[in-house]
């Protein structure tokens, strides 16, 4: 008896790996997240599963759902949105699962930072413009931030900010990263990115809140950052004609030319 914490992806019931998928398939018992993780993707589960919504359940009642399970012999899958890493609440689960010593695996799953970067057509790392990405989020009511996390410290960074569990407080956003990024800094809001109703709106850190649509209050990611739509940037030194590289050594005194042609 394992349960198997799988991260669900970002909505998209094909936007999970496929050992996730399979171990869905083959668990006669599902717990999810149902505020985030949509009915489609419990499509893979198999006929006669028991599935739970664990949205309305407190700790404890999850965690007797798990005994419940493993005491009849059977697997659980435990769905979470996007990649289990950043906040899931696998952790506490974990440290209740050691304690009763009942095993567990993690299987990662899409983030949500990643499918909204791909809705948007854009790499949030761009040469010279940004190197950095920092997932973070605004304090909500469940979690304070801890004091040095605050978006002026990311800000002062210029890093590209993937902000989440925070389009509530839009307006705080703009306020603390403008003096940061300037005015004209593209933001990209990105709402139940691959769900059906996926929706975009892109901006600048002065037009956003004007142009946001009044219902889009939860399951959107803010980006912000001069990389969100630059067009100007330099080509990366990668794919450079001119570049001497591992797999395209420039000639036969190049240093990766002899790694290239030695034992390999
Ligand atoms: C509790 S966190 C879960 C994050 C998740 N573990 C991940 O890897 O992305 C929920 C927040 O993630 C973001 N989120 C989750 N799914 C999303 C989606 N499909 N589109 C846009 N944002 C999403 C929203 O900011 C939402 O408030």
């Amino acid at each position: 008896m394992t349960v198997h914490f799988i991260g669900a992806g970002p909505g998209a019931p094909d936007l999970l790996t496929l050992r996730g998928r399979d171990l869905i398939a083959a668990c006669p018992v599902c717990l999810y997240a149902g505020s985030l993780v949509p009915e489609a993707v419990l499509g893979h589960c198999p006929d006669g599963a028991r599935i739970v919504n664990t949205a309305p359940l407190d700790l404890d009642a999850i965690i007797a759902e798990i005994v419940a399970a493993t005491e009849k012999g059977q697997d659980v899958a435990r769905l979470h949105s996007g990649d289990l890493s950043v906040w899931s609440a696998m952790g506490e689960q974990i440290r209740r699962l050691k304690a009763l010593e009942i095993p567990f695996t993690v299987t990662p799953g899409v983030p949500s930072f990643a499918a909204a970067a791909a809705a948007l057509g854009a790499e949030l790392t761009l040469p010279g413009v940004a190197q950095s990405v920092v997932l973070t989020r605004t304090s909500g009511r469940a979690s304070a931030m801890p004091s040095g996390e605050t978006l002026a410290n990311f800000g002062a960074t210029g890093a590209t900010l993937a902000l989440h569990l925070s389009v509530q407080n839009l307006g705080h956003v703009v306020e603390d990263l403008t003096p940061f990024y300037g005015p004209d800094c593209p933001v990209a809001v990105v709402f139940r990115a691959s769900w059906p109703d996926e929706r975009i709106q892109r901006g600048t850190l002065t037009t956003i809140e004007g142009l946001l649509a009044d219902d889009i209050k939860r399951t959107a990611l803010i980006l912000v950052g001069p990389a969100i739509g630059a067009e100007g940037f330099t080509e990366s030194r990668l794919y450079a004609a001119d570049y001497d590289r591992r797999y395209r050594p420039q000639s036969a005194d190049s240093p990766w030319s002899e790694w290239r042609h030695g034992d390999d």
